[in-house]
């Protein structure tokens, strides 16, 4: 039944604490009220409600949370419950301190904040497990509760005794023996050599910190921890008998985590969405951002997702503050639900009234009233979704992949060389992997191609064109991935820094990119390096592009040069090959473009493949996106303008605006609009 409803209507809702406001009736009534005039459909209880559900230890006070779901339910409003992990009460944090985290200091945090808990220790565990399942217990079966929303963003990781032993045991599991950890982290380096798995610490500020096999394992394990602490509240969910889909709220490119190893227990998966409209650049640098987390987190189970959170104005944590200018959050909403969401959720439905967010944009201000700007757009938005229910069942059918791999991000932030120094910026970011990524992304963004950013283990054989930037660590499988992908006939772009070290971040002893040479037609000779303000260039199809960051200097045997590089000692070296491989073809590029020869490129290639374009080859303005969520039966095309002026796209044929009715042949944008239409399954 649950997953019928999820699967059949747009949420529509938020967090809501009305644990906050339980001696006020008058409130609780008032939520209730305002929640039907904005079409409220689901809210995510419970969050932060640990100590409302349990004020004294092993007193259990549920009863206030059983009238909320019914008067919810009674009220046409589903339940997401969450469970209330993400912050302990203040009674567990004095009388039991080994739940709150160790930093890398070695020094144990006191009691506050949320994400203080350690995923080790037993009491915790234990504690969260008996919560949890009574929860189940108690609400699991409930008609009203549709989803569960485990914790609320896991993050962060702890460094105390108990965890150190789990990472210790974690290592030996993996190694077997301390003499294959010493070789795979080539720890004779600086006379590292560990003689037992006991003399082994994580990554600390004032320990070992360059030995890179190290610090990946512990990022590994720290992701591996998290992992298994949400299999753990699952298993406590189902121990009390519910089989309502479970969730939990991710972060988008958050660092700490691998998602995509989240796959397995997750039914559904949410992301927390919190763009920055109106920088002075203009929107369409966060439109391209935002559009590229969506799919992100949509290819992570490859089907439609939840935004769990996004904010109906000013967040109380961002640089700027700023409002959200009339039409912006209708169209920030939209966007969501034209990369695959099938929710708009609010942070947060009521502003409390003190503490640290209370001036954090909500749909109910301080002001108690239904009379805010910010209300009405939510109103808005409100409408429009209860319209769109045919499009739950839809979703982006990409054919185009962009490999962005956490554990290759990992090694890349972790190395020291390759870099290119950049005021305030470091590691994986210095290199701009994630920038590299978005270049790429850009391009089809612009095109109306819709893109799956996958990781390097995905398997590709749905995909025309996988395109793999600076794939510095393989990890085991990703060369079969890519060789196998490459044979059966698919296109594959790979690029300087790529094929370099294996999972430990053992440098492969040959010339890169490893196992690939063949697929590529050539070897990575010398990498150099240049400075933010020193640039090479190239020529393609006569244009001339600037060249940046890394300029790969590679020896061709058996790939076509394309392009070539304009000056330097090597000029004349290929910056772009082309090489037929199996029944597919590998392109490399040995530097970094400006993002012209990414539109450019993909665009002759897109056609040379036969990519389907969301708005054929009709002309689309700047700051305006087209993209298509379809399943065999039906195709519907979301057209949104980012920008604060009008835009305007003649179309190769007239479509029909699904929420008129009305035939277009002219799309006339007036700005932040989002207009949606039928259109031909691909
Ligand atoms: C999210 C968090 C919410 C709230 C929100 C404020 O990261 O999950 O609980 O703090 O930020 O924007």
């Amino acid at each position: 039944m649950a997953l019928k409803i999820l699967n059949e209507q747009m949420l529509h809702g938020g967090d809501y604490n009305p644990d906050q406001w339980l001696d006020r009736p008058d409130v609780l009534q008032k939520d209730i009220e305002y929640m039907k005039q904005t079409r409220v459909n689901a809210v995510s209880l419970g969050i932060f409600a640990w100590s409302a559900l349990e004020p004294e230890e092993g007193r259990y006070e549920l009863d206030w949370m059983q009238k909320i779901i019914d008067s919810l339910y009674q009220n046409g409003i589903y339940t997401v419950l969450a469970t209330p992990s993400g912050a302990r009460p203040v009674w567990m944090g004095v009388n039991h301190p080994e739940v709150l985290r160790v930093g890398p200091d070695l020094v144990r945090n006191s009691m506050g904040v949320r994400h203080n808990h350690c995923y080790t220790s037993p009491y915790y565990r234990q504690k969260v497990w008996d919560i949890d399942k009574l929860l189940s217990q108690r609400f699991g079966q409930h008609p009203g509760v549709i989803l569960w929303h485990i914790s609320n963003e896991y993050s962060g990781a702890c460094y105390c005794p108990l965890c150190i032993a789990e990472f210790r045991r974690w290592l030996k599991k993996k190694y077997g023996t301390i003499q294959r950890l010493n070789a795979a982290w080539w720890t004779a380096f600086w006379s590292h050599t560990y003689n037992d798995f006991e003399e082994i610490d994580p990554p600390l500020d004032r320990g070992e910190h360059y030995i890179n096999g190290l610090t990946l394992d512990w990022k590994r394990f720290v992701s591996d921890r998290t992992h298994d602490f949400m299999a753990w509240e699952k298993q406590a969910i189902r121990a009390g008998g519910s089989t309502v889909p479970v969730t939990t709220n991710f972060m988008g490119f958050y660092r700490g985590l691998n998602y995509f190893q989240f796959k397995d227990v997750t039914d559904i998966v949410s992301w927390d969405n919190y763009p920055l409209w109106h920088t002075p650049e203009g929107n369409e640098p966060m439109a391209i951002d935002v559009s590229m987390t969506h799919d992100y987190m949509r290819s992570i189970l490859d089907k439609p997702f939840l935004m769990m959170e996004s904010s109906p104005g000013p967040t109380n944590w961002q640089p700027v503050c700023n409002q959200k200018r009339p039409g912006v959050l209708e169209m920030t909403s939209l966007h969501a639900v034209a990369h695959g969401s099938n929710s708009v959720q609010y942070f947060q439905w009521r502003a409390s009234r003190g503490c640290h967010e209370k001036f954090h944009a909500s749909v109910v201000g301080h002001d108690g009233t239904n009379q805010t700007r910010m209300f009405h757009e939510v109103e808005q938005v409100g409408k429009r979704l209860a319209g769109l229910s045919r499009i739950c069942h839809t979703s982006v059918r990409a054919r185009t992949a962009i490999i962005f791999d956490r554990e290759n991000f990992w090694a890349l932030d972790g190395i020291a060389g390759n870099l290119n120094p950049e005021e305030g910026k470091s590691g994986a970011d210095a290199r701009h992997y994630y920038d590299l990524v978005k270049d790429n992304y850009a391009a089809f963004w612009h095109m109306g191609i819709g893109v799956d950013i996958v990781d390097s283990v995905t398997d590709l054989s749905k995909y025309s064109l996988v395109i793999a930037p600076m794939l510095y660590l393989e990890r085991p499988g990703v060369v079969e991935n890519l060789r196998r992908f490459t044979e059966n006939g698919g296109t594959l772009v790979g690029t300087y820094l790529s094929g370099i070290s294996d999972e430990n971040d053992l440098c492969f002893e040959c010339f890169g990119p490893n196992g690939l040479q063949d697929v590529f037609g050539l070897e990575s000779r010398e990498l150099d390096c240049l400075y933010p303000s020193q640039h090479n260039f190239t020529e393609y199809a006569g244009r001339r592009y600037e060249l940046s960051d890394m300029c790969d200097v590679v020896k061709v045997s058996t790939a076509e040069v394309m392009a070539v590089y304009g000056s330097d000692y090597y000029q004349g070296y290929p910056v772009l090959t082309r090489h037929p491989f199996g029944k597919g073809c590998a392109y490399y590029l040995s530097s970094r473009p400006e993002p012209q020869f990414f539109f450019d490129f993909y665009n002759t290639l897109a056609d040379k493949i036969g990519l389907s374009r969301a708005l054929g080859h009709a002309s689309i303005p700047a700051g305006v996106s087209a993209t298509v969520r379809e399943n065999e039966e039906e195709a519907f095309l979301f057209v949104i303008n980012y920008n604060e002026t009008a835009a305007e796209i003649t179309p190769e044929k007239p479509l029909r605006n699904l929420e008129t009715g009305e035939t277009e042949t002219v799309i006339t944008l007036p700005p932040y609009a989002v207009k949606i239409f039928e259109c031909d399954v691909r």
